[in-house]
């Protein structure tokens, strides 16, 4: 399985790399002396209170986002993962994942239960793990340029702003479900004493691009053994419900909070973009290296999947997606 060189260094490299294009390219924008001078039909003067009250209003956003302690807490369905093998006529082995259905004619081959954590809270213990599967995943696909790559990710992992959504083996199925009732009320959303050893993890930030508040991938990892049952899709999946915050007191929607997922994959990573653009129908966002200059030699894409019409005109081609009109 191909292997994807997410997403620290990428990361800081796209952000590097982006802040040079964006002042490189700054015509007409506030800063720039033409932008006085253009005719007033070729432009909207959008004044200093509107921009300084829509910067209040995404710092508030991220600041909230960040203040939350455990998102999973208001997402309980999500606290646990079950992979079941389907033998609907005991000769053919299809699999399908599932979320918390049984199945006649199914067995679990594998159950997981989620926690999440905070970059400046790792215990020892984490620490050692999420570097040890980093190293396993990653030092292959970034071959000479790992002992770099390896000593940003030790320091991206600890930072105040990372966020983790943590996935354990759960050897009794049933333990997730009791979680998911009276734990989850009393606030644990993290499986019970019984769970089994980590085997994934991954690593988001809630960060402001193109001045929209977005929810970043920094890091999406899964051990080996566990891979290509369905939790990466599963893990993704909830990362998009923590951006957009949609499940809240009986499933009345309230507003997106982040705008868009975002995430850095290789170009030469054909699985992940695979999973990512295919099965999770992630897109080149349009602030992507290859998007904004042609002739450039980044070895990486900007993925995005964008929540509402603003992010989708600035991150994507489309100016109005269809699911934002209520069609
Ligand atoms: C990439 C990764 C996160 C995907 O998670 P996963 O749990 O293995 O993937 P899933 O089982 O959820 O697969 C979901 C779909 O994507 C497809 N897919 C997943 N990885 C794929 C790959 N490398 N190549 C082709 N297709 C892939 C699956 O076939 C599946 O398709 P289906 O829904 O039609 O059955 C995981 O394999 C992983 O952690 N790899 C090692 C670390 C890494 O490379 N991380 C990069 C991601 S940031």
């Amino acid at each position: 399985m191909d292997m994807m060189e997410t997403c620290g260094t990428t990361v800081s490299d796209y952000k590097a790399w982006r802040g040079k294009k964006i002042a490189a390219s700054d015509i007409g924008g506030a800063s720039d002396p033409s932008f006085e001078m253009l005719p007033t039909s070729k432009r909207r003067r959008v004044s200093r209170k509107e921009i300084l009250e829509k910067k209040k209003a995404i710092d508030a956003v991220i600041k909230a986002a960040l203040a939350e302690k455990d998102p999973l807490s208001s997402l309980p369905a999500f606290c646990c993962y079950h992979h079941d093998v389907w033998r609907p006529n005991s000769m053919s082995h299809v699999c399908y994942d599932i979320q918390s259905v049984w199945r006649p004619n199914s067995f679990l081959d594998f159950s997981a239960c989620l926690g999440s954590g905070h970059g400046d809270e790792l215990s020892h213990s984490v620490k050692k793990y999420i570097q040890n599967l980093l190293k396993i995943n990653m030092e292959g696909p970034y071959g000479s340029e790992w002992p770099v790559e390896e000593k940003i990710k030790r320091r991206e992992m600890v930072a105040g702003e990372a966020r983790y959504v943590f996935a354990y083996e759960a050897f009794n199925a049933n333990a997730c479900e009791s979680s998911t009732t009276s734990e989850v009320e009393r606030g644990f959303t993290n499986c019970p004493a019984d769970r089994g050893p980590l085997v994934g993890f991954v690593h988001y930030r809630f960060v402001i691009e193109e001045e929209l508040p977005v929810l970043y991938v920094y890091e999406l990892q899964l051990e080996s053994r566990v891979q290509g049952k369905g939790l990466g899709k599963f893990l993704m999946q909830l990362i998009e419900l923590i951006a957009q915050k949609a499940l809240i007191e009986q499933f009345h929607l309230l507003q997106n909070h982040m705008t868009a997922v975002l995430l850095t994959v290789q170009k030469a990573n054909l699985g992940a973009i695979n999973f990512y653009m295919s099965k999770m129908r992630y897109v080149v966002s349009t602030t992507s290296p290859s998007r904004v200059d042609s002739s450039n030699q980044k070895s990486y894409e900007i993925l995005c999947k964008t929540f509402d019409r603003e992010a989708s005109a600035i991150f994507t081609d489309e100016n109005v997606g269809s699911e934002f009109l209520n069609l």
